[in-house]
């Protein structure tokens, strides 16, 4: 299957990766495997755990037919499912950061990676440092002898910067380091990082895979070298997912391909419309010929998704409370990728580096399903709310 695999495309390989209904007499999805307790024929086979499955925190055919769906997308060695895409960015660095570490991660990163760095890291005796988005190749000057991990994610968190994924794990494999890569944004289809040099993948799959915003899980794939620890650590910490939310993102895989595309083509639409309106000073969205990091997202990146931000022309937090407070259908909510649309006033106080735009509030939009010229009219209003 593996061979085979790297023939078919995309939304083939989403709908039959994983699972194959003929281990399960013929039933088209997998079966939801509740369980703690394995049992084992005989003493000796329980003494040496000679069979597939033994406890419930290590494995189940329903974790195995989504991780290995995963790994046919991602081109990884292994995978694991986690219950939050929060706990696919604690795991691996829990998994690879020890005492004395230095450890360089990117400042665009999303906020709560921050946090468990600045807290729970630095408590461990792991010395963080954040560098800038667009460091590429000069992230050599950054790295020290006890630099272990460089995380990435990009583009990055609510002001998308693309970063130089390849130029960036060269640089530290040079010296020695890994290199993890948060890759929500993009999931699989439009980005793999494995082939560009990293080692670590991690997804929220709360978001496109999940694809409608009732189930929160992460999945983290290592390639062959980082794979046995990434395990032990999955194994050692217990922190699996529950069965029923690996089944329902299994189900949300089997469609993510044209949710994606439902999404990336309502979203470029409406963001190449908010440069031409009164009110936006810019639309950070790398996909739009405008952004700086166009030509890396373009020579890296094979699609664009749903989230992407703009910067209000002007005003403070009244003009983007009033923004906010006027959209009818756009929902006030955190997280993002499924089948509705959302905005944030976004918050870059945490910034060390890349301080962010400066011309006026920052509001993230998540664009869903619906119509787009009904979008197009919500955001007009609350455009013209916002105006002073
Ligand atoms: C880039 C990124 N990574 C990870 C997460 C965490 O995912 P979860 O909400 O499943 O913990 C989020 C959530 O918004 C995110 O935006």
């Amino acid at each position: 299957m593996a061979e085979q695999n790297k023939q078919l495309g995309v939304n083939t390989r989403l709908i039959h990766s994983g699972y194959d209904p003929r281990d399960y007499y013929g039933f088209v999805n997998p079966p939801v495997v509740h369980a703690s307790t394995v049992l084992f024929p005989d003493a000796a086979t329980m003494a040496s755990r000679g069979q597939k499955y033994s406890y419930g925190t290590r494995g189940t055919p329903t974790t195995d037919a989504l991780t290995d769906a995963i790994d046919a997308l991602e081109g990884s060695a292994g995978t694991i499912a986690v219950p939050s895409g929060l706990a696919a960015v604690t795991v691996p660095l829990l998994a690879f950061a020890a005492a004395g570490d230095h450890m360089l991660i990117v400042d665009s990163v999303y906020h709560p990676t921050r946090h468990f760095a600045d807290t729970m890291l630095k408590r461990m005796g792991v010395e963080v440092e954040y560098y800038d988005p667009h460091v590429g190749a000069s992230i050599a000057d950054l790295i020290k002898p006890n630099t272990r991990v460089v995380f990435t994610e990009s583009p990055a968190s609510n002001t998308f910067e693309v970063q130089d994924i390849p130029a960036i794990a060269k640089a530290a494999h040079a010296a020695g380091a890994i290199v993890m890569m948060d890759n929500t944004w993009a999931t699989p289809l439009y980005f793999r990082p494995l082939d560009h040099g990293v080692d670590i993948s991690i997804h929220a799959a709360t978001k496109y895979p999940g694809g409608h915003s009732d189930i929160l899980l992460g999945t983290v794939s290592a390639n062959e070298a980082c794979w046995p620890k990434l395990h032990e650590a999955f194994v050692t910490l217990g922190c699996c997912a529950g069965p029923d939310d690996v089944y329902q993102v299994l189900r949300g895989l089997r469609t993510m391909g044209v949710r994606l595309e439902h999404h990336r083509k309502s979203t470029l639409e409406i963001a190449a419309w908010l440069e031409t309106q009164n009110g936006v000073a810019r639309v950070l969205h790398p996909a739009l010929p405008s952004h700086p990091d166009h030509a890396l997202w373009k020579r890296d990146f094979s699609g664009s998704s749903g989230i992407f931000s703009i910067v209000l022309a002007g005003g403070g937090q009244k003009e983007a409370h009033a923004f906010l407070d006027t959209l009818k259908l756009f929902g006030l909510g955190y997280s993002w990728g499924g089948y509705e649309s959302l905005a944030v006033h976004v918050f870059l106080g945490d910034r060390v580096v890349a301080k962010g735009p400066t011309e006026g509030p920052v509001i993230r939009l998540q664009i869903g399903m619906e119509d787009v010229e009904d979008l197009k009219a919500d955001l007009a209003a609350a455009l013209a709310a916002a105006a002073f």
